[in-house]
């Protein structure tokens, strides 16, 4: 752990109280509302030394430490991406900052671009795997041993079985598949989706894959979820825009919030 990550613990203890946090909730574009719903305290991040800077409209640049549905949180309103700096570990940080406040579990919503014609705009998507599709990898440079992680059993199995058995109970498709990061800010190309679809990717989104790693780095739990916002390139006739990702979000947001609550209130 960094010293700069137990020492902004200690400042977030300090303005939100001591408790320790259980589960940490990265979210998407067009998901930031979710952050709104918590009980607590609100950060933001030009308070926290270290911390992105995310200027991607959508999403909600700030910290909210509290109760949601009977559980200890943190919500991460905004996430940075590998496209505004260039920087693979830009989450490295705020995750840090989970882990010293307690936290051991993490899920991760994004928005994406499906490639299976039974998954459209406004469904959800629940990650099995990923394909790291961009070559890029959020530990090079890290110099310990703990930079080799198994990524055999990335995305834990019993927070997928909770969430998926939450989803049959409130009849909400949630279908596991295969994530592919593509580094963005561009959009794909027709040929690339056709590329990453033969390779057997599921969805496609500039996102997640990078967390997902520092998570198991940190021996966090993880669980991720796609909304999916659009058809990928090539798929359908619709424009793709970030226009379109961020009024197609909420469509899948609602679903999203009630697997959430659902799954904070069993804890
Ligand atoms: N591609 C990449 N990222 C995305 C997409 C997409 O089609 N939709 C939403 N985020």
């Amino acid at each position: 752990m960094s010293r700069n990550a137990e020492d902004l613990a200690t400042l977030i203890r300090a303005r939100a109280g001591g408790d320790p946090v259980r589960v940490g909730l990265v979210l998407g574009s067009g998901l930031g509302h979710l952050a709104d719903a918590v009980e607590g305290v609100a950060i933001p991040y030009g308070d926290l030394p270290g911390f992105p800077g995310s200027a991607v409209s959508g999403h909600n640049p700030k910290l909210v430490i509290g109760q949601l549905e009977g559980t200890r949180v943190a919500v991460f309103g905004g996430r940075a991406h590998y496209y505004e700096q260039g920087q693979a570990d830009a989450m490295r940080l705020p995750l840090e900052v989970l882990k010293a406040l307690g936290g051991t579990r993490l899920i991760l919503t994004n928005a994406a671009g499906s490639m299976r014609s039974d998954i459209g705009p406004g469904d959800l998507m629940l990650l099995s795997d990923h394909i790291n599709f961009s070559g890029l990898n959020p530990l090079i440079g890290e110099p310990t041993d703990a930079r080799f992680v198994p990524m055999t059993h990335a995305y834990d199995s019993s927070m997928r079985a909770a969430l998926s058995g939450i989803a049959d109970e409130e009849g909400i498709a949630l279908p596991e598949g295969i994530y592919a990061w593509y580094s963005g800010p561009s959009f794909e190309t027709p040929a690339e989706i056709r590329a990453i679809r033969t390779l057997g990717a599921d969805a496609v989104g500039m996102s997640t894959v990078p967390e997902v790693i520092l998570a198991r780095f940190l021996d966090l739990r993880v669980a991720a979820i796609s909304t999916i916002t659009n058809m990928a390139a090539g798929m359908s006739d619709e424009r793709i825009s970030h226009e379109h990702t961020k009024a197609m979000a909420p469509v899948g947001a609602k679903k999203l919030e009630k697997l959430v609550r659902r799954y904070l209130t069993r804890d």
